[in-house]
This record gives structure tokens, sequence and C-alpha cells, in this order.
């Protein structure tokens, strides 16, 4: 016998306060089975074009299979996944390329092709194309590399030769690379120092207002959650559980959201964001 499946209206379903037009991404009652382990149940999700979406839940519950159902690396067990108004299970390889060639990916490993030097790294999308003369990659490459803080004289240098930091810059370099709509951060910041993550932040921010990307970022980390989100989705209980500005998530009354927001950590990092938005005030008015 099946079980009957409970009402799972999410808690809080916020759109963006804009008129943002059709969503970029759009998950539709999508089912994920690995076995007899149901990891997404019934899952819904809008992402709208220049949002930065964190999407924060508990280790394991499937934030980065999401994701990669999201880049059609993944095929969901059931329901819908739209990129670009494409549902990608239908995509034939052509389209997904097509596809590809507007997102780009950090993964949470960082994942730079070990045998490559930076410079090729990031130059691989470009050459994967086969469109582009190698001189025109080549000052591609430069300028990404510049957009994200990394010297040329890194260049040549080969990623065991990297600190973590620029690790994650180089491969923000390469998920840049195509000069993408809709850019997938999987911790970005995770395992940098502090110093590190919020110069991090601090990037993802200007490149956000600069080019005018869509970001959806997965995230533990509070501070790069608080600074950088126009909204959060927060998963639980197998599903999108509460969706919406950060304040308003905050409110939603739900074991997991006390537990992860409101610790000793979450009120310094609200604090933190209390003082930027009083800044901020504080800089309009002059
Ligand atoms: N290919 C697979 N086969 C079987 N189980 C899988 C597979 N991929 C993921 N899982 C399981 O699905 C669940 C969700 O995994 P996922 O990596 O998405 O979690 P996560 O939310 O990203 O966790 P974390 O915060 O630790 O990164 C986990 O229980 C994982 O073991
Ligand atoms: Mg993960």
């Amino acid at each position: 016998m099946t079980e009957p499946i409970p009402p799972r209206a999410p808690r809080l379903n916020m759109k963006p306060d804009e008129d943002v037009g059709p969503p970029v991404v759009q998950i539709t009652n999508l089912w994920t089975k690995f076995g007899r382990t149901v990891v997404h149940q019934d899952l819904s999700l809008e992402i709208y074009a220049g949002e930065i979406l964190s999407i924060v839940g508990g280790s394991g519950t499937g934030k980065t299979v999401l994701l990669r159902q999201m880049l059609g690396l993944e095929t969901p067990t059931r329901g819908c996944v739209r990129v670009f108004g494409e549902d990608i299970s239908e995509a034939d390889a052509q389209q997904l390329q097509r596809m590809r060639n507007h997102w780009g990916m950090l993964f949470q490993q960082g994942a730079l092709y070990s045998a490559l030097t930076v410079f090729d790294n990031i130059a691989q999308p470009m050459r994967e194309l086969r469109a582009l003369p190698e001189d025109v990659i080549h000052d591609a490459v430069l300028l990404k590399m510049n957009m994200v803080g990394l010297g040329a004289e890194h260049a040549n240098k080969m990623p065991s030769d990297l600190s973590g930091g620029m690790i994650k810059r180089a491969s923000l370099a390469r998920a840049l690379a195509l000069e993408p709509q809709l850019l997938f951060l999987d911790e970005p910041t995770a395992g940098l120092d502090p110093d590190l993550s919020d110069a991090f932040v601090a990037l993802i921010q200007s490149l956000h207002r600069e080019l005018g990307l869509t970001v959806v970022m997965v995230t533990h980390d509070l501070d790069t959650l608080f600074a950088l989100s126009t909204r959060i989705a927060v998963l639980a209980e197998k599903h999108v559980i509460a969706l919406g500005p950060t304040r308003d998530v905050l409110k939603v009354d739900h074991p997991f959201i006390k537990q992860f927001f409101l610790g000793a950590r979450g009120l310094r990092a609200l604090e933190v964001l209390d003082e930027q938005q009083h800044a901020a005030g504080n800089k309009a008015e002059n």
C-alpha cells in the first residue's frame, strides 16, 4: 500500500517584488529517488532573471543533486526542470550544448583539471566551441582572469600551485568564460578564510551588478548568504518549505530555520547585515 502524501504547501512562497518576466529556471513537482531513498518529494521552485537565489538545507538534503538536475547532469525520477524555458530532460545533445553556453558552474570542489594550467583551464570552454581563434581566446582568458582578480602572472601555474582562494577564482573565471547569463555556485566560499571569503562575496556582488547575472547558489555560510541573496529557498522535509527574501524566511516558524539561522553565529551575521543596510541607507541619503 502506498502511503498518502501529506499536503506540501510551502510555509512561505514569495516571488521577487518587481515584475520579473518568465522564470529562468522552473522546477515543477520534482521527485528524486536513489533506490528506496527519497531525496526530493514534489519539489517546486522558480528562479527569475537578475536574482541571487540561495538554496539552504541540511547536509544530504539534495542541494547539489538539485543543481546537477538544473544543469542536465542528472535526471529527476519525476517532474520537470526547465531552464531558459526548455525542458532539460527532453533537450537533445545539441540543445543541451546551446544551453550550456549560456550558463557557468562553480562546483563544490573547485574542479579544475589538475593536468592543465590555469590558462588552459579557463580557455577550455572556449576551445570546446571550436569557433574562436586562439588569439581571441588568449585575450578573453586574460580578461576573465583580470575580472576575478587573478594576475596574468598566474596564467601558467598548475592548480596544485594555487591557494584555495585562487582555485575558487580560477574556477569562477572558467565558469564566466562564455559570458553566461546564469551562474551556478555550489558552496563558493567554503574552506576560505574570512578575508578571502569577504573578497569573494564582493567579487560576486560586482559581477552580478556589472553583468546582470542570474545566480543560483548553495551555501552553508551565513555571511555569504546574507550578503548576497535576493531570495532564499529553504530545503527541508524533501521540498522547498520557504522561499522569499531573507527577512521573511527568518520569520518562518520551522525547527530547521530556527536552528540554522538563529544560533549565535546567525544573530551575529544578521547584525552585520543590519549595519550594512544602515550604512547603505545613509549613503543613499547623502
Ligand atoms: N548518485 C547517487 N546515488 C545514490 N545516492 C546519491 C547519489 N547522489 C546523491 N545521493 C544521495 O542524495 C542525498 C543528497 O545528496 P547531495 O549531495 O545533493 O546533498 P547536499 O544537500 O548537497 O549535501 P551537502 O550539504 O553535504 O553538500 C545524499 O543522501 C546522497 O548520499
Ligand atoms: Mg552539496
